[in-house]
């Protein structure tokens, strides 16, 4: 097959479907590293002009480190181009700013955000790994996502914000419809423009509610933390609760999930995780190289640069494909090979430079608790079927994971 056969598609949520196309990635890194990218005209997407895909690590690196010339200003999240009246809104998030805008937001938050505030969570993230194993049946089939690896995300969540944890159920609807654009079981754009709706009022009540009358949650102390007398505006802050929402839930989940189905598919890894629990940060290490839950994040070129040999335009979008650096040879030796003690955490699936992660360590704990709890009541699960995979060319994610518990000790 010729190289921009097995490219085309790229772009597509479809290409997606049956989990990441590996063996076309291998082959872009080798030949084409930087390649243009034709963009499909139809449902969900803009139909063109097209776009830059970037596979190899170290020009992932670059893109990730120049916010100058790869701007996230235009929209990071999504690889269509938003519509102009969309742009004003979507440049109040975080995720969507340059510095010097981004740096003022990002110090507001990353002063509350801090390594130590997610330590203090242990003991809350333990009392939830906890409750989670326990709601299990002692034995039989249950399906993964919904009673394992969407409820850790959301318990913490609803701690963060400092919403009732019944509200959980809310977040988790609203997520899904909101990333589940591309998947028609979430009910498309319609279901997106209502959950965007309806998650504003809620967050909305929620910063007035906090403003008037703070909590010991995370939350409280976003709503009225300030650098050099600036604190963030109620709309910064609906579109920070939006972000939270949404990036503290998609991920850890599918990294959860993409642990399971990981481990399932390798027996001796598993073994030696067995024999060697210590080996779990590492394991969570490789599984987010291996597995990388983000696909890619997007930037726009402010001005002409050259990258991978290719001439880039003003305008022109730049996609950065975490799955692929992830699996870059240059990087990691045999890349597809997946090991649990390779202790390689210079892996890309947290993103790089000036947007990197800030709820990294969150979801390192929230998965090191959760893995830990779930192995040592159930080290017998079995995964009984394939992954129904989720519909995006953004989350790397599966929606439901049939897994034998076995017989709980
Ligand atoms: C940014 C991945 C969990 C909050 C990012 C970026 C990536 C990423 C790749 C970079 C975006 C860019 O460069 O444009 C992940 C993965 C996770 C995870 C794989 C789990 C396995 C979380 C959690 C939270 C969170 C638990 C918070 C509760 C954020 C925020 C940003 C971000 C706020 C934006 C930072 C900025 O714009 O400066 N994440 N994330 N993430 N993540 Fe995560």
């Amino acid at each position: 097959m010729t190289l921009s056969a097995l490219h085309t598609n790229l772009g597509s949520p479809d290409a997606y479907i049956h989990g990441v196309p590996h063996e076309v990635f291998a082959e872009l890194r080798r030949h084409e590293p930087v390649a243009w990218i034709e963009e499909p005209a139809g449902e969900g997407f803009a139909g063109g002009p097209g776009f830059w895909a970037v596979t190899r690590y170290d020009d992932v690196m670059t893109v990730s480190k120049n916010p100058g010339v790869f701007s996230s200003h235009r929209g990071a999240s999504f690889l269509r181009d938003q519509r102009p009246q969309d742009l004003a809104a979507l440049q109040q998030m975080m995720l969507n700013l340059d510095p010097p805008d981004h740096s003022q937001m990002r110090s507001i938050v990353s002063k509350v955000f801090t390594p130590k505030m997610v330590r203090g969570m242990f003991d809350s993230i333990a009392d939830h790994a906890r409750a989670i194993v326990d709601a299990l049946p002692d034995d039989g089939e249950i399906d993964l996502v919904e009673h394992v690896s969407a409820e850790m995300p959301l318990r913490v969540l609803a701690d963060v914000l400092g919403v009732p944890s019944e509200d959980r159920h809310l977040l988790y609807d609203w997520t899904n419809r909101m990333v589940g654009l591309d998947d028609p079981s979430y009910g498309g754009r319609e279901a997106f423009l209502s959950a965007f709706i309806e998650m504003f009022k809620y967050s909305a009540a929620q910063t007035r509610a906090k403003r008037t009358e703070p909590g010991s949650d995370v939350w409280s102390l976003i709503v009225n933390a300030e650098v050099d007398g600036t604190q963030l505006s109620p709309e910064e802050l609906n579109r920070f609760f939006q972000l939270l929402v949404i990036a503290g839930n998609e991920t850890t989940r599918n990294l959860l999930t993409g642990a399971i189905l990981t481990l399932g598919e390798h027996p001796g890894e598993r073994e030696k995780l067995a024999n060697d629990p210590t080996l779990l940060p590492k394991a969570i290490e490789e599984v987010l190289r291996f597995h990388s839950p983000v696909i890619q994040f997007r930037r726009t070129v402010t001005r002409p640069t050259e990258l991978g040999g290719k001439q880039l335009h003003e305008g022109q979008k730049v996609v950065m494909f975490y799955v692929s650096a992830n699996r870059d040879e240059a990087q990691f030796d045999d890349p597809d090979d997946f090991r649990i003690d390779r202790g390689a955490a210079n892996h890309l699936a947290f993103g790089a430079g000036t947007h990197f992660c800030l709820g990294n360590s969150l979801a390192r704990l929230e998965a090191k608790v959760l893995l830990e709890t779930l192995f040592t009541r159930f080290p017998h699960w079995q995964v009984t079927g394939p992954p129904d995979r989720f519909r995006s060319n953004f989350i790397n994610g599966i929606k439901k994971l049939p897994i034998h518990l076995g017989k709980a000790t």
